[in-house]
């Protein structure tokens, strides 16, 4: 049972800067959850002209969903926080392909769920201005408070693969869960968004820690390992802790290795968390390795 948002257990954590289409650091059935948002293709807000074309982006998905099915343990979750994208003029859609990839990869489509932003969400365009400008028909665009959150499975899960114990530390207390997140029943999910430019996810595209709070305690036992191929800002892996989950981040970004130390709590700041947490921060292309936790020397 946990208190708040914390559950008090030793975790560890691992960062991986590098290339999430391959995670050959992580062992075959070693994860027991996935909560992940992926870059939308070429977002003209948060990642304008990256991908080369939409195929390259599908290619790139394809990679990771072919990944993410080895090292997930049978029957256990991926949520995959996605969304069309409208990139000059011309709508790509996302996740349906999304779906196809997924399940082509071998998982099984288990649900979706929509986030609704706050009615003041400003951040995107107001496409909705077109038809103000033009009061006549075939002007309207309407303005998107809304994204999706993918929810496949790998196989069916075994409810007696858990002991008594662990089922009983992972009970969720409804009464508390259910006054942060009153509408955690149903398929549309009113969640408010970071904002922009908010400290530590200023041009991240983060999303809300209450998205993967929520994902981590209906989807995984304490003590589970929670995996984040888009790390970013580091949300996943600051909830999983305090959720009492292992966590593995992968980020291409290295110049976000200082976020996530602080984000996840091991900047040395963050008095609350369990003493014992490691976090472990492997950078591919330098082979270089360093240490993180409250009761240990970096190295
Ligand atoms: C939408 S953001 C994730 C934000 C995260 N959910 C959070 O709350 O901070 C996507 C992240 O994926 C990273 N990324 C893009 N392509 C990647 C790849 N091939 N491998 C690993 N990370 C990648 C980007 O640098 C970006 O930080």
């Amino acid at each position: 049972m946990y208190v708040g948002d914390k559950m008090y257990s030793m975790t560890t954590h691992k960062l991986i800067i590098g290339d999430c289409t391959d995670m050959h650091e992580i062992a075959d059935g070693s994860v027991h959850l996935v909560v992940t948002s992926p870059p939308y293709f070429n977002a003209p807000f948060d990642y304008k002209k990256l991908y080369k074309s939409y195929e390259h982006y599908l290619e790139m998905l394809r990679k990771v969903a072919k990944e993410l099915h080895r090292v997930m343990a049978e029957g256990r979750i991926v949520a995959l926080n996605i969304d069309d994208m409208l990139v000059d003029g011309e709508k790509f859609p996302i996740v349906a392909d999304a779906i196809r990839i997924f399940l082509d990869a071998g998982f099984r489509y288990r649900d979706r769920l929509v986030w609704k932003k706050p009615d003041g969400y400003l951040r995107i365009s107001r496409r909705s201005g077109v038809l103000l400008q033009n009061p006549y028909p075939m002007y309207f665009y309407p303005d998107n408070l809304l994204e999706s959150i993918i929810i496949f499975q790998k196989g069916k899960f075994d409810y007696k693969s858990v002991s008594e114990e662990v089922r009983e530390k992972s009970k969720i207390n409804i009464k508390e869960f259910e006054k942060r997140s009153k509408d955690w029943y149903r398929t549309l999910w009113e969640m408010t968004n970071v904002l922009p430019n908010s400290d530590l996810e200023k041009g991240i595209a983060a999303y809300p820690d209450e998205l993967a709070f929520r994902i981590i305690t209906l989807y995984s036992y304490a003590g589970d390992t929670v995996l984040d191929p888009f790390v970013g800002s580091g949300t996943t892996m600051k909830i999983a802790r305090n959720l009492g989950r292992n966590s593995i981040g992968i980020e291409i970004n290295r110049e976000l290795v200082p976020v996530i130390k602080k984000k996840a709590g091991f900047d040395g700041q963050d008095k609350l968390l369990d003493d014992n947490d490691t976090l472990e921060v492997r950078i591919r292309a330098t082979k270089k390795v360093e240490m993180y936790g409250n009761n240990r020397k970096d190295r």
